[in-house]
């Protein structure tokens, strides 16, 4: 077995699943600002370290993905924030990709940037503890969307990102995520998905990418946002199966959905669907933003002094997403 192997499995066995607390301030601002809370570097520690330092970290997250301000911030207790998550048995990890802008040419679609003077980035985070990243590739669902164009040069990227990380030690969380904003069907995103996880692994083949040292973040298959074809979960569950099982080589350990703008009992629910039907070697499992944060986020709001009741809400969110890991959520749990 791979050291990158071991790294990807410890981040995903037993349930558990990867926090994903990565937001740039940008879009932590616009969190807080939801919350009314003001978006600051000590209150964005201040809601990170309370979940970091939950109990739900020792039972159920295997893997935490930071954002470069958290990954050099020290916290209250005095220990770099890298240096807190590993006590609890989970991993570090960071995003490194610098967002996804315009492409040119194109005024509707966008392509992730961040290659210029990775590999020195890398370093410098691996020095800081983390031991795998992330990188996020978008796509918008519309009649001509994504283009080739934009399957093809988000999938060049992933792969070299995917290279350089695995050359400098660390397991690439690869992200192509085919939004939900839209009226498509969820055939659509069934179709979309499939061509463009299928152009990711083509790319990662040629730049010799270790498949069994990457974990794989999609999205769900899902009818989009606005659409009136909604299916239901236990359609979401089948076809995200089929389209996994037909695109994604047997090499990948795990696969960590993000939850894209689904609740957070309809990100769970869908997990554990998947769970149940899984009859892949794949481990299934959750990498989620707002699926985990949302509840604890709300709460947090009202008194941000309140630590306990804070991770109380988080502990049990992880709880409920650690159980839909192994298929063994019921809608029952969720209210004891
Ligand atoms: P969501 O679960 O909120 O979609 O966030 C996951 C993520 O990391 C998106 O890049």
């Amino acid at each position: 077995m791979s050291e990158l192997n071991k790294i990807a499995l410890k981040i995903l066995s037993n349930g558990k699943g990867i926090l994903a607390a990565d937001e740039s301030n940008g879009t932590m601002t616009k969190r807080l600002d939801s919350v009314a809370v003001p978006s600051t570097p000590e209150n964005r520690l201040l809601f990170r370290e309370t979940l970091f330092t939950s109990e739900a970290m020792k039972k159920f997250i295997g893997g935490v993905i930071l954002y470069d301000e958290t990954i050099k911030q020290i916290s209250n207790s005095n220990k770099a924030i890298p240096e807190l998550i590993s006590a609890t048995g989970a991993v570090p990890g960071i995003k490194v990709d610098t967002g996804a802008k315009v492409m040119a040419n194109s005024t509707e679609e966008k392509i992730t940037e961040g290659l210029d003077g990775l590999r020195e980035r890398l370093k410098e985070y691996y020095k800081l503890g983390a031991r795998f990243t992330k990188w996020r590739g978008v796509y918008n669902i519309t009649k001509k969307h994504p283009s080739e164009l934009s399957i093809h040069s988000n999938a060049h990227a992933l792969a070299r990102y995917s290279a350089l990380v695995q050359e400098c030690g660390m397991v690439p969380i690869v992200e192509p995520e085919v939004l939900m904003d839209g009226d498509h069907s969820a055939e659509d995103c069934f179709n979309k998905t499939s061509k463009v996880l299928k152009k990711c692994f083509e790319e990662l083949m040629l730049h010799n990418i270790d498949f069994s040292g990457i974990i794989l973040k999609p999205n769900m298959i899902l009818a989009g946002a606005s659409s009136d074809k909604k299916i239901s979960n236990e359609e979401t569950a089948k076809l995200t199966l089929i389209c996994l099982k037909e695109n994604v080589p047997t090499e990948v350990p795990g696969i960590a959905f993000l939850s894209g703008g689904q609740t957070e009992v309809e990100a769970t629910e869908n997990l554990n669907l998947i769970n149940k039907h899984n009859d892949t070697n794949f481990i299934m499992t959750y990498s989620y933003g707002r699926a985990l944060q949302q509840s604890a986020l709300k709460f947090w709001s009202k008194d941000i002094k309140n630590i306990e009741g804070t991770q109380n809400v988080f502990n049990h969110r992880a709880n409920m997403c650690t159980l839909a890991a192994q298929g063994k959520w019921s809608a029952e749990l969720e209210s004891q």
